[in-house]
């Protein structure tokens, strides 16, 4: 299959090159060549680890109709300065079966791990089929790793029956256990977008700083993260957990980021600290590469500085588009310094901006084009207005979310209008509650146009066990006609897409305080393809 090989070739200036699968294409005496030259000094040739070296388990991610990202990160000793690994390159081998005991290998080759990347290894594999599955393993010396479950995409434009994704983000480790992340593993999903929040940068919280459970207590007592070894220290930390690996070994994730990856409500280039913009994007560029090295994200992704390209489209047979937007990185500052604001004009200004000029644009364009029946919008923070007072004669709502910049949500609704997008769906996390709701062209008017629907999910552990509703949220919901369903509980939502239904399962846990919390699904909401708005299943 020599295409397996050109398109191999097209990517031979990734950090973690496939060189076995680059040089068979070259011919094998290249390999030899090159295989000394390049790394033949420097490379850490027969490695004996004190500890497994796949202690942070494996991902794949960003799936294509031809291939995926595979990834793993060598760490020995996850929790110590280095991982316990010395400061050189170590290759590792990887390889892609057809089957879950890797009886038929159909690529293979070796990456290289680099002490610049805390050891962090990202394979893009292509030339592979689309829509089926595919599994993969990595070996360094005689250590193997787990065997991962991935998946390619349908074919870009081919008919597709269905499709079946998760949504989740917002794990905070002090507050519960990871078990949504347990039941996602079962799932078998075609992929899970991620949008956020994977992990938290504050102090760890100990039991007498909060009335909330503190229920998992880090180890090492961690601090605020500032510096790159504080936010590798951190994803160490989230990385092992057993669940959130399982989750991870057994579908492609398309990985986003919102705030507590680099600090609270962070807009841009400043923050709530009011750091100085200049100081704290060298933080944010600590926070990017430490993203960027446990995160399975192609090459594209890799930051420059406090830079990363991480909005992307990814297109999904002839059903989705799915735009994964960017709201942090190309935002205004938070009107009225940020939090919950009654009457902030600022919030009003025209200016204001959730996306930046230039995504906004990429956007806007490609609702004119695009022929899915879906259109996607996964992304951070409620895009609906989210009044946070139970109290209908006072509008309360946080400027971090898109009702802190009104002029981009009305732009972006105006474009959906202008393309005639048919089939709008947006996706949020954030706020650690499920809603869905109704896009409106005027959500004052509750007989206006409904130009989408948007589901928000909840968080995995993010403020606990929570509950289901109560007062304050049957209020907010009620004074909100936009608003359709609310929901307090920890958990992940589940998608099932085909040409003439979306459906959306609210999966929600009794309890995440403990480590077997029962999962029910507490509403499934659907939406028909050419009518707009939410109905019960
Ligand atoms: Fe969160």
């Amino acid at each position: 299959m020599p295409h397996r090989f050109e398109r191999s070739l097209c990517i031979d200036d990734f950090a973690t090159v496939n060189r076995r699968t680059v040089l068979r294409g070259l011919g094998t005496g290249a390999m030899v060549t090159m295989g000394s030259g390049l790394f033949g000094s420097q490379v850490w040739g027969t490695p004996v680890f004190a500890a497994y070296p796949f202690a942070l388990g494996v991902a794949s991610g960003d799936p294509a109709p031809d291939g995926f990202v595979l990834w793993t990160k060598i760490a020995p000793k996850p929790l110590e300065q280095g991982s316990g690994m010395p400061k050189r390159p170590v290759e590792v081998e990887w390889a892609v079966g057809s089957d879950a005991r890797m009886r038929q290998v159909v690529q293979k080759g070796t990456a290289v791990a680099h002490p610049e990347l805390g050891h962090a290894v990202h394979v893009e594999v292509g030339g592979l089929e689309p829509a089926r599955d595919y599994f993969y393993q990595f070996t360094i010396g005689s250590e193997r790793s787990r065997i991962g479950r991935t998946r390619t995409l349908p074919s870009i434009g081919a008919p597709l029956a269905q499709i079946r994704f998760g949504l989740a983000g917002c794990q905070k480790y002090e507050d519960g256990f990871f078990t949504a992340y347990q039941r996602i593993a079962e799932e078998q999903f075609d992929f899970v977008f991620h949008y956020g929040d994977y992990i938290y940068e504050r102090r760890v919280l100990r039991p007498a700083d909060r009335a909330l459970p503190v229920v998992r207590v880090m180890p090492g007592d961690p601090d605020k993260t500032y510096t790159l070894d504080d936010y590798r220290n951190r994803y160490a930390i989230y990385k092992l957990d057993a669940n959130l690996q399982g989750a991870h070994a057994s579908t492609p994730f398309i990985m986003s980021f919102d705030d507590h990856e680099v600090d609270n409500d962070w807009a841009g280039d400043t923050t709530e600290e009011n750091t100085p913009p200049e100081l704290f994007l060298l933080r944010r560029a600590a926070a990017f590469q430490a993203w960027y090295e446990h995160m399975p994200v192609r090459r594209t992704l890799l930051p420059r500085g406090p830079d990363v390209l991480a909005y992307r489209r990814f297109a999904i047979g002839d059903l989705l588009a799915f735009n994964v937007l960017d709201t942090r990185q190309y935002r205004s500052p938070q009107a009225c310094g940020g939090g919950i604001k009654v009457g902030c004009a600022e919030a009003l200004e025209p200016q204001r901006t959730m996306m930046g000029e230039t995504q906004e644009r990429w956007l806007y364009d490609s609702f004119k084009t695009s022929k899915a029946r879906w259109t996607v919008l996964a992304q951070q923070v409620i895009m609906m207005p989210n009044d946070r007072d139970p109290d209908p004669k006072v509008f309360a709502p946080s400027m971090d979310k898109w009702d802190g910049a009104v002029a981009a949500r009305d732009r972006l609704l105006a474009a959906v209008d202008a393309a005639k997008v048919s089939n709008l769906v947006a996706l949020a996390g954030d706020i650690h509650n499920n809603w869905a709701g109704e896009l409106k062209q005027d959500f004052k008017d509750a007989s206006s146009a409904t130009l989408g629907v948007e589901f928000v999910g909840t968080s995995v552990s993010s403020d606990g066990d929570g509950f289901d509703i109560n007062d304050t949220f049957k209020a907010r919901m009620q004074q909100q006609p936009h608003t359709k369903f609310v929901n307090n509980q920890r958990g992940y939502v589940r998608h099932t897409i085909t040409p003439a239904r979306w459906q959306a399962d609210f999966q929600v846990l009794d309890k995440v305080t403990i480590p077997d919390g029962r999962m029910s699904t507490r509403k499934s909401l659907v939406v028909e393809a050419g009518k707009s708005g939410l109905l019960e299943a």
